[in-house]
């Protein structure tokens, strides 16, 4: 079974837009829940211009699915956070300080003591870590080195060719991928770029995803769908024949 966690950054982006607590982003994550998430996904950023730090706090205290944490590692409030909170997960991003959204994989043989050591801080903490890769397999066997559980692979290039009508091309670099991570006995999380289009896809290729994590899209759908049929319609293109 492929896990969905929802991100809910975007309820925080419209909540924030208008200074009050509409829409709450509590009750957002205690709803996706209900509508079937199998997981929250919430990305912390120091100015908090959108998930705020005591969101993260309140909503860990609250649901009972999984909280997958993803974030700057290089920012101490970050690695403060995810070491107080404890969640299930934490997805570590190599982002620069301060950068917009994430854009890019770990590069895990320049980055490999670093990585070791920070991974080693939250799995010492009961937190299992992924780290974001592009599906290059020198990466992938990077990632096995640097001790992370999980992979999760940046998905943009594979939306945008899937977009332009190149479905097999779009694909084929992450199946290798995949089968590496699986030879390594890593576990295998792909986000970034996922949608109703691409998402069945992509699971009937990559057929040991363990994890999506979904936020721009499935938001978008939501308003037109509502959220409850969104999170249904996600959890759907997961459950392919091979399921
Ligand atoms: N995974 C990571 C590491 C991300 O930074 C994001 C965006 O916050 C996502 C997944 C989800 O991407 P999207 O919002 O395009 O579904």
């Amino acid at each position: 079974m492929t896990k969905l966690s929802v991100n809910l950054n975007k309820f925080a982006t419209l909540r924030n837009a208008r200074g009050g607590n509409n829409p709450d982003v509590v009750k957002a994550a205690i709803d996706a829940q209900r509508f079937g998430a199998d997981g929250i996904t919430l990305h912390p950023r120091p100015d908090e211009r959108h998930i705020r730090y005591d969101d993260v706090r309140e909503i860990k205290k609250i649901i009972t699915t999984e909280l997958n944490i993803e974030g700057n590692c290089r920012e101490q409030k970050f690695m403060d956070l995810v070491l107080e909170v404890k969640p299930e997960q934490v997805t570590l991003v190599p982002d620069a300080i301060g950068q917009l959204t994430s854009d890019h994989g770990w590069d895990t043989i320049k980055h490999k003591n670093y990585l070791k050591e920070i991974i080693g801080v939250f799995q010492k903490a009961g937190i299992r870590v992924s780290i974001f890769v592009d599906p290059i397999e020198e990466m992938i066997t990077g990632a096995a080195d640097s001790g992370t559980n999980r992979i999760e692979l940046y998905t943009e290039n594979y939306a945008k060719l899937f977009a332009a009508g190149n479905k097999e091309q779009a694909i084929a670099p992450y199946i290798i991928a995949a089968k590496k991570a699986q030879e390594l006995n890593l576990g295998i999380n792909a986000g970034h770029d996922l949608d109703l289009h691409n998402l069945q896809f992509f699971k009937e290729k990559i057929s040991t995803l363990l994890e999506v994590s979904i936020g721009h899209a499935l938001i978008c759908n939501a308003l037109y769908l509502g959220f409850e049929n969104t999170i249904q319609l996600y959890k759907r293109q997961l459950k392919s024949i091979y399921a």
